[in-house]
């Protein structure tokens, strides 16, 4: 049976969140608060908790809102490969980034959304990937080389990491080459945007962070929407370039403002996530010695000072201590939908209209995929092992379906250009002064920022 067409938003998006759940296994967790507090501190035991006790599906309240927790490989791939076309992510994100994010990919459903990845796809290709790959080698070697003035001190790595992203994106995907006072404006407006979805109080008044955030965005709006004629008439290279460049079925540029909505999302997409999967796994090699020694003999062996865009698969075992950051500490911790019709799932008829929450990191910490999933092993990819293949979505941090991360190989590019060159010029070791939190929301990563010191090589 063909899916049904879903052309018309008029359907569905002004239709308030169903909560009649009354069918549906689970609870709603304590008066008010529901099960926020527990979901936001660590959802991994939670979740583990109630499959335990109801099963792949059960409704919960959290954030003041309630829908219904989806949990393991089979939901997950019902949820993302969507082929009946019943949920939305426009919706699902709807409540908490519409105001900083309307109008961006995720922000988009069926074929609107294809219309708009149309836009972004062209940033993608080999010959443009090649070209950052080169860039961005060569703002690590600057970076790396003023890190190298700290050895044998004590650094968080975290905020430096962060930073150096930041300096990447203004320059990979807007073309803003030099490090002023303009730039160090554009990454503040980024960071209080980014600070500004995390609200807790959704109050648009000074002092709160939402407000702060909503003028972090018009600060973007203006920046970035302010260099897309003069990128449109000429030959840049950056991804702003490439989007403004772009014509659609009928020769028409795309739309300025939807240019710009895109690439003020593509920058909180792209940042936080390869901040995230970095700094973990800084994490767990300073834990793990002797995965550190087999990674950076590894990059030793390939004889070169940096990786080449053609050599990003030379290193087989670095791809497996990604694959194994991201099984254990996923970057993206949850993908929300919104149902758009009544759909069967696990046995249950869910309403139309109701919020759904998947949990990656439940699904990649199961014991029926997984052996001893709590452990760190990246030899579980190895060819030999290959534990990742019993289900095609038991291991998904990069989502699946049309929504599918589309900087999944770009991410990939930055982490490995970036750990092989740290490792080849620095050994570290963790400095903590206790065992540190793991937090997951608002971004994953240990709560003490992870200070290392720095060992020149
Ligand atoms: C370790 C790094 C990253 C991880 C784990 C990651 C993960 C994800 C996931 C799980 C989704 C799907 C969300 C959903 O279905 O609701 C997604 C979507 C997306 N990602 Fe990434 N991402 C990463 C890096 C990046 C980078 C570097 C870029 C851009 C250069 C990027 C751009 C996007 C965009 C634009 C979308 C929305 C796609 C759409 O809706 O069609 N991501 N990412």
């Amino acid at each position: 049976m063909a899916a049904p067409s879903v052309t018309n938003y008029d359907e569905y998006i002004h239709v308030p969140n169903n909560t009649n759940l009354d069918h549906i296994p689970g609870d709603y967790g304590l008066p008010f608060l529901g099960h926020t507090i527990r979901y936001l501190k660590d959802p991994l035991p939670w979740a583990q908790e109630r499959y335990k006790q109801y099963g792949e599906l059960s409704k919960v309240s959290t954030t003041g809102t309630r829908g219904v927790l989806c949990l393991g490989p089979d939901l997950a791939q019902q949820i993302m490969l969507d082929p009946g076309r019943d949920f939305s992510s426009k919706m699902g994100f709807h409540d908490r980034v519409a105001t900083f994010f309307s109008g961006s990919l995720i922000m988009e459903d069926f074929e609107h959304h294809r219309h708009q990845r149309r836009i972004m796809q062209t940033a993608f290709k080999n010959d443009s990937l090649k070209h950052y790959t080169q860039e961005i080698n060569r703002i690590y070697d600057r970076a790396l080389g003023e890190w190298q003035r700290e050895s044998d001190q004590t650094i968080p790595f975290f905020v430096y990491i962060k930073d150096l992203l930041l300096e990447v994106a203004a320059e990979i995907f807007i073309g803003e080459t030099e490090r002023g006072e303009r730039v160090r404006k554009l990454n503040q407006a980024f960071v209080d945007c980014v600070n500004g979805i995390m609200y807790i109080v959704p109050l648009n008044l000074p002092g709160f962070a939402m407000h702060k955030g909503i003028k972090g965005k018009e600060y973007l709006q203006n920046f970035i929407g302010g260099l897309v004629p003069q990128k449109r008439a000429g030959d840049g290279l950056d991804m702003l370039s490439h989007f403004c460049r772009e014509k659609d079925e009928d020769g028409n540029f795309f739309d300025d403002e939807e240019i710009t909505n895109q690439t003020i999302f593509l920058l909180f997409a792209a940042h936080d996530t390869t901040t995230a999967a970095i700094t973990h796994t800084i994490y767990y090699l300073a834990r793990h010695p002797e995965v550190k020694q087999k990674l950076y003999e590894e990059c030793k062996a390939l004889g070169k000072d940096e990786l080449g865009y053609d050599d990003l698969d030379a290193v087989p075992y670095m791809q497996q201590v990604f694959n194994e950051v991201q099984r254990i500490r996923p970057s993206v911790p949850s993908v929300p939908r919104r149902t758009i019709r009544d759909v069967e799932m696990a046995g249950y008829k869910v309403p139309a209209h109701t919020m759904i929450y998947t949990l990656p990191r439940f699904t990649h910490w199961m014991e029926e995929y997984w052996d001893e999933p709590f452990k760190f092993d990246p030899d579980r990819f190895s060819p030999e092992r290959n534990e990742h293949k019993k289900h095609p979505f038991q291991f998904h941090p990069f989502g699946g379906g049309a929504h599918k991360c589309i900087g999944m190989h770009f991410s990939q590019m930055e982490y490995k250009c970036f750990i092989y060159k740290f490792m080849l010029q620095f050994d570290f070791e963790a400095r903590h002064e206790s065992d540190p939190f793991m937090q997951t929301f608002p971004l994953p990563k240990p709560t003490d920022d992870m200070p290392i010191q720095l060992i020149r090589r």
